[in-house]
This record gives C-alpha cells, structure tokens and sequence, in this order.
C-alpha cells in the first residue's frame, strides 16, 4: 500500500444538479492495488498505516486524472488547420492525413506521439475516434496498453462520400470490427467503440452492420458525430430522405446509454428530447466547434433535455489535448451566448473535465478521488513565481483556485500522472 499527500480536489456529484467541490488540503489517499481504500487527513491516515511509505505531493494541487470523451488518434500531426469550415477542413487537413495511416508503421509512430500527449495533458482515460485500417488500430491498442491509459476505441468505418482510400463496405467493416474487438475489447484496460465516421459518409446499410456489431460486441461503445455543421446537416437530411440527424442512428439501435456523439452544436429539441430520454451522451469540443466556425454549443437546452454532456477535446480539429484549455473554451462560449448561455464556474469545468466524462464512457470505477475507485490522477503544480503559482497563491477559496487552474493551466504545469496507482513515465 501506498499514502499519497497533497491536497485533493474532485468533484463526484453532477453540480448542475447541486453537487459540490470537494477538497481535502493535507489529507492522505491510501492506495492498495491501485484501489483508493481510505481519505482522510494526512495524520489520521498516517496514524492508522504508519509502515506504509509516502509519497509528498504537497505545494501542488491533485485532480483526477481527465476523461477525454472524445479524440482523434490518426489527427495529430493535422492540428492547427485553421481557417476552414467542417467538410473542406476535412478534404484539406483531416482526410489526406488519416490516408497516411494505411502505413502501418507510419501508425505506429503516430500512436506512440498520440498516447504520450494523452496523458502528458493529464488524461488517463479517453473515447478515441480510430483510424479507417485495421493495422493503425492494433498499434494504436498496443501503445495505450504500453503506456496502461484507459482507451476506449474502435475501427472507423465510411462506405461513402469520403475520398476512395478510406471507404469499406458492410460486410467488411463487420468482420473487421469484430476481428479488432475480439483481440483487444477488454484487454488490459482496453475496450471496444462501434464507430461510423458519420451518417453523412455512411449508409442505411452501414449503420445497420454498426447495430450488430453492437449486439456482437457486449459492453462496447457507439460513438459518431452529430449535428456539427450546418452544410453537413443539410447534406444528411437530402441523403436520409429528410431525418433529423440523430434519427439516422437511432434507427438502427444506435441511441442509448452506450452512446457517445461528438458536437451536436445545432440539435432541434426533437433530437435533444431522444437524446435525454434514452441517456445517450454528447461530447462537447468547444475548442473544435470555434476553430471550424461550427458554432456556439447550446449547453443550457442539453441540461433542460437531461442530455448528458461530458468534455472533448477533439484533436485534430480542435487546439490540442488539454481539457483545460478545452474547459476554459467551455465557459468562453457560454459566455458568448449571452442570455441564452449557462453561467459556468471552474466546479462545472472540472465536473465535466473528470466525472462527466466517466460517466458518458461507462467508466464508474474513475473520475473522482473517492474510497473504491482507481487511483488515476495528476499533480498540478507549476512553475515557482509562474502566473498560475501567482494565480493558485492568491485564490480566495479553492473553487476559485480551480477557475484560475482552467484559466492559466498547460500541460505543462501537469508534473506527474497516475494511473490505476502507476506513475506513468512516458
Ligand atoms: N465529422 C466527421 N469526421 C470528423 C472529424 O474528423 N472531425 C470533426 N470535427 N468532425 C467530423
Ligand atoms: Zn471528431
């Protein structure tokens, strides 16, 4: 076993419905197996377990590690693409790069870049839109496994409208799925995610083969895009005889609590309502949506709808892998919408950062810092005399401390990340 000191700050219950910061300042975390087993203050902890060794991580602030819902591994090398609307941002940037991918060595190298930056952001657990071929997936599981990050993923599968190269056809994108999910669903601290590119690149037929792989696969994710950009909505009403977007999935089976969409930045309340009552989630990747000029997330309609929203960063069309600078996007945009925007504090931020996400991934055991979960965690304790030091120093109260984490916070003020107890080394 092993007792961990600092100061904790998580956040276990929703705080749109009343949940609270917690923090413990000099408390210990006694961790066994990975397990947390006790909270409490530091003396206490040390008085019940004195044999056991210390590992200081005071003159920081511990958080839980983050839950990134939503990422793309083969789209690192194309972030900073600016200045493009979705579906040319996506012939321009995004495609040619995923093509690349079809080098399984090339994949490598990318999955290696891609799992590093995952977690030198903080993030311990991620929902990670995959690549178009088969190969980059098993490198991209191999490298998650190397590193011990929670990695949810899975084929993307297109059989229309996207450049020839990364088109498949049903019967295909079935045994290749189901080929990727028998070698690595629930392998180590892998897991399986179903995942059309979008209905607009997809068929009736496609996404049918996406409902059975479903029930081929039990405890998978579905993920997609929805709603994202007005161009490609018009586009997915003309090819789906005039359904609404999320329709185009739920058809197929493809709505419901396993069910983790990316955006959907202009739902219609129909959509929202069939969202909320089958406890689907929506991964909000509020740097992405302003890069593309996709537009300002309706974050208050989604809580109104009982939507679950959890946080993405959405690599490579949005700035990078910090859900800090993703919660600081967050807020900027409620912000933006004015009367129509949900006042955000760094609490929300951090709830959506951490246990919104864990929630959305099915992911019960992280998120938080309490008694019975994995110790997955990351030190934030930057630079002597650096504006956030200056920042964190002077706070009123640690709910004003976290804001100021948000607000200033970059991976590099992230020292050290744990996850299931390890310290990464990555
Ligand atoms: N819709 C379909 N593919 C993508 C993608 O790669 N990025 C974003 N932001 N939206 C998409
Ligand atoms: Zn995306």
């Amino acid at each position: 076993m092993t007792i961990f000191r600092g100061t904790f700050i998580d956040i276990p219950e929703n705080p749109f419905t009343g949940g609270v910061l917690r923090v413990d300042s000099d408390a210990g975390l006694l961790v066994e197996d990975g397990t947390i087993v006790a909270r409490g203050p530091f003396l206490d902890i040390r008085r019940a377990h004195p044999a056991e060794p210390v590992v200081d991580l005071t003159g920081g602030v511990v958080l839980p590690g983050f839950v990134d819902s939503h990422v793309h591994f083969p789209q690192i090398r194309a972030v900073g693409g600016l200045g493009l609307p979705l579906l040319e941002w996506l012939d321009k940037y995004a495609l040619p790069e995923e093509a690349r991918m079809a080098d399984a060595i090339y994949a490598a190298g990318v999955a290696k870049e891609f799992v590093r930056g995952l977690a030198a952001a903080g993030t311990t657990s991620a929902l990670v839109f995959g690549a178009h071929y088969s190969d980059a997936m098993d490198a991209l599981f191999g490298a998650a496994s190397e590193v011990g990050l929670r990695i949810t993923s899975g084929l993307v599968l297109s059989d229309r409208l996207l450049r020839p190269d990364l088109l498949t056809t049903p019967v295909r994108a079935y045994a290749e799925s189901l080929a990727l999910a028998n070698r690595w669903h629930g392998t180590g601290r892998n897991r399986y995610a179903v995942t059309p590119r979008f209905s607009l690149s997809c068929t009736d037929e496609l996404l049918a083969t996406c409902g059975e792989l479903m029930e081929a696969i039990p405890g998978a994710l579905f993920t997609s895009h929805v709603n994202e950009n007005k161009a490609e909505i018009a586009t997915v009403a003309d090819l789906f005889g005039g359904s609404d977007y999320v329709t185009t999935y739920e058809r197929h089976g493809l709505v419901d609590r396993r069910t983790v969409l990316a955006h959907n930045v202009h739902p219609t309340d129909v959509e929202l309502k069939l969202l909320g009552v089958n406890g689907a989630s929506v991964a909000h990747c509020p740097t992405s949506n302003a890069a593309l000029g996709s537009g300002l997330f309706p974050l208050h309609r989604h809580l109104q709808y009982g939507v679950r929203v959890a946080l993405g960063s959405d690599v490579g069309a949005g700035a990078g892998f910090s859900l800090l600078k993703e919660g600081l996007q967050a807020y900027f945009c409620q912000q933006l919408l004015a009367d129509q925007g949900r006042p955000l504090t760094g609490t929300h931020l951090l709830y959506l950062a951490t246990t919104a996400g864990a929630e959305a991934l099915n992911l019960p055991q992280v998120g938080h810092l309490s008694p019975g979960q994995a110790f997955d965690a990351q030190l934030i304790r930057p630079a002597e005399d650096s504006p956030l030091a200056i920042g964190i120093n002077h706070a009123e109260d640690y709910e004003e401390a976290v804001a100021r984490i948000f607000t200033l916070g970059t991976t590099t003020d992230v020292q050290a990340v744990w996850i299931n107890g390890d310290l990464l080394t990555t």
